[in-house]
């Protein structure tokens, strides 16, 4: 030892104290001997028991006895030897001590003296062995206290006989509360279960293993964890398994994002080239459709079939077109624009699409920021929300809209892939309805991904919305549970320039109305609905058919007057004008307007109209139907029915 050897010597007797410390000179010659010889003494020393390398003591003493000198000093340090050195020792005294952690027991007798260094030596090595232990279990628990990883080991029935402290704070649980249970004490007992039978399995097998686990956080909230699990044998040959878990929950959902981004991107560029592609051919097959149709007679016995052909073709231009959305290849028509008056523009609509089940609510904020968008294709994504909330509440539910201006950070970026930082606004569209598992939500953007029943959905809805929001420069995500709704946020780039004095969007109350009874046949249900949605709005009352049957079955049931028939031309069992014909026997007061997605020209020069009958092409916008529809209404009651020209 390079510094003195430090003791505390308490010892009454003057003669015992210089025999004692002659006895110990003969072996430490650098030696420190502070005496004790009262109770302020012992008191004053006791605060820095530390510094000392043994504490020497008489049984007996004049102010105290040694029983509880010991106590004090263990108390203290627990770490710091005891000797005991008495000559009126008994045997109940000598045990007592040492169960009170006393080191070595010493008999004052003329020929024991000699024992003493001895004593001290071997109590010095024990004592120092101790510390290192200590030290060394004091950094065993540092290093797995400070490690970012949850640790665990458990006996071989499952029962936790080892947590860190990450362990302890993360799943909020006290040493009472983990010590000798086992998992089914702290989870589920589904996930205690898989936990259980991966235990077993790398005991079995002996070996460490890289394993993938999901057992809820103290929330309840399911995390996953990469957890390595390792067979643990201690010296006694009792076997343990020992486990150390990281939190990979976060990094899942990135690297799930960052594949969602690539998986959209490839099918972006794929779904846009068979879309390009496929226009062409759709084009060519519609324009010789329209060729031959021009060539042939009105009652030419191929004209249905072609006429079908043609249906079809414009039935695969329409889904092309949104194909083209989605992949973001469509011709934008971009304005500066007001977000709230898009939203609040359509609340009249969009009442009209969810039914009376269903409540609205829309939140807009005021001094929301402007957005450079196409109105037309913002009113498109509102609609495709709105019709897939709709769906979703078949037993009516609360839907939500709510605008608001958002600063996304650099931490918000590095959290959502590919969001660039910035300022943005904020369309969240909300829900009460089925919600969506995480398999569904990872595929929801995809075009022809949809769950609804055959004919029910294309599974383009929100393809469509994909491409329109990104085009635009913006993003869109969704969140939702089964059974807790969804919510869709997207965000668009603010932009600094006033809104565009060119009034983007349809202002209803602006438009020509009435209250008459019109008659709708159109056998496309989506067309069908919006017009009927679009004519309701401006405060008509509509008789909806699909075909011409039907279309005669109202027209004899309903009692009143009939004002206008609103048909399709072209439809597969009866035309628009053969049902315009039949009308005229029970509603001769009905005025008739057409509506065909093939050109004016075209119709007229088909022979299907007379050129002075009043005609609507498709597609048509919310003003053109309302001007048409009150043009006619008011119109002189003339050429009422279209008859060949
Ligand atoms: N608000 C919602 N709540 C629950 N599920 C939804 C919601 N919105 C979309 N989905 C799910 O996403 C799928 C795809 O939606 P998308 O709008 O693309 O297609 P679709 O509604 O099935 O058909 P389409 O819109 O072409 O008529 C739906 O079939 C449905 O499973
Ligand atoms: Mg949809």
């Amino acid at each position: 030892m390079s510094r003195p050897l430090r003791i505390l010597h308490i010892e009454d007797n003057p003669d015992d104290r210089a025999l004692i410390q002659r006895e110990l000179r003969r072996k430490y010659a650098d030696l420190q001997v502070t005496p004790i010889l009262s109770a302020t003494d012992f008191a004053r020393v006791l605060e820095e028991a530390e510094a000392y390398d043994l504490v020497l003591t008489d049984y007996h003493l004049g102010w105290t006895d040694g029983m509880a000198i010991l106590r004090a000093v263990k108390d203290r340090c627990p770490d710091c030897p005891v000797i005991m050195v008495t000559g009126t020792g008994s045997e109940e005294i000598a045990v007592e001590a040492m169960k009170a952690g006393l080191d070595d027991y010493v008999l004052k007798a003329a020929h024991n003296f000699g024992r003493l260094p001895v004593a001290v030596k071997t109590v010095l090595e024990r004592a120092q062995e101790r510390r290192a232990l200590r030290e060394s279990e004091d950094r065993f628990h540092a290093f797995m206290d400070n490690s970012p990883a949850v640790a665990f080991m458990k006996d071989e029935d499952g029962r936790f006989v080892y947590v860190n402290q990450l362990f302890e704070r993360f799943f909020k649980l006290t040493r009472l509360q983990w010590l000798g249970k086992t998992d089914f004490d702290l989870w589920p007992e589904e996930t205690a279960r898989q936990l259980r039978d991966n235990d077993r399995a790398i005991l079995a097998e002996d070996r460490p293993a890289e394993i993938f686990e999901t057992f809820p956080g103290p929330d309840g909230i399911l995390r996953h964890w990469l957890v390595f699990k390792f067979p643990v044998k201690d010296h006694a040959g009792r076997r343990f398994l020992g486990g150390m878990a990281v939190d990979i929950t976060e990094r899942r959902h990135l690297e799930q994002q960052l594949r969602q981004a690539l998986k959209m991107e490839a099918i972006g560029k794929l779904a846009g080239g068979v879309a390009h592609d496929f226009n062409n051919l759709v084009t060519i097959i519609t324009g010789y459709s329209d060729m031959v149709l021009s060539r042939i007679g009105p009652e030419d016995p191929m004209r249905r079939d072609i006429e079908q052909i043609k249906k079809a073709g414009d039935r695969a231009h329409s889904l092309t077109r949104q194909l083209l959305a989605f992949s973001r290849r469509q011709m934008l028509q971009p304005k500066v624009l007001d977000l709230n008056a898009v939203v609040s523009n359509l609340e009249p609509m969009l009442h009209r699409l969810i039914g009376e089940n269903i409540e609205l609510a829309i939140v807009l904020k005021p001094g929301l920021g402007q957005v450079k968008a196409d109105p037309g294709q913002l009113e498109q994504v509102i609609m495709n929300l709105t019709i897939n909330a709709r769906d979703a509440m078949p037993h009516g539910g609360k839907l939500l809209f709510e605008t608001d201006n958002a600063t996304l950070d650099e931490v918000y970026a590095r959290q959502h892939i590919p969001t660039q930082p910035g300022s943005y606004v904020r369309l969240a569209v909300s829900d009460t309805g089925c919600g969506m598992d995480e398999a569904t939500q990872s595929r929801i953007f995809e075009p022809f991904f949809t769950t609804k029943e055959q004919g029910k959905g294309t599974g383009l809805g929100l393809s469509t919305v994909y491409g329109i929001v990104k085009q635009s420069g913006g993003y869109i995500w969704v969140y939702s549970e089964p059974g807790q709704g969804t919510t869709f946020k997207i965000y668009l780039p603010r932009v600094a320039a006033p809104a565009d004095s060119v009034l983007p969007v349809t202002h209803w109350s602006k438009l020509p109305q009435g209250t008459e009874t019109l008659l709708l046949v159109e056998d496309e249900p989506e067309v069908r609905w919006l017009v009927r949605d679009m004519l309701q709005h401006l405060g008509y009352t509509i008789l909806e058919a699909r075909h011409g049957i039907e279309a005669q079955v109202l027209s004899i049931q309903h009692p009143g007057p009939i004002h206008l028939l609103i048909t399709d031309v072209v439809m597969p069992q009866m035309s628009g004008r053969e049902i315009a014909e039949q009308l005229r026997s029970e509603h001769p007061e009905t005025k008739v307007l057409y509506m065909s997605g093939y050109t004016d020209d075209a119709v007229v020069r088909h022979g299907v109209l007379a050129a002075e009958v009043a005609f609507l092409q498709k597609p048509f916008t919310p003003e053109g139907l309302a001007i048409k529809v009150r043009e006619v209404l008011d119109g002189p009651a003339g050429s009422r029915t279209g008859k060949p020209a």
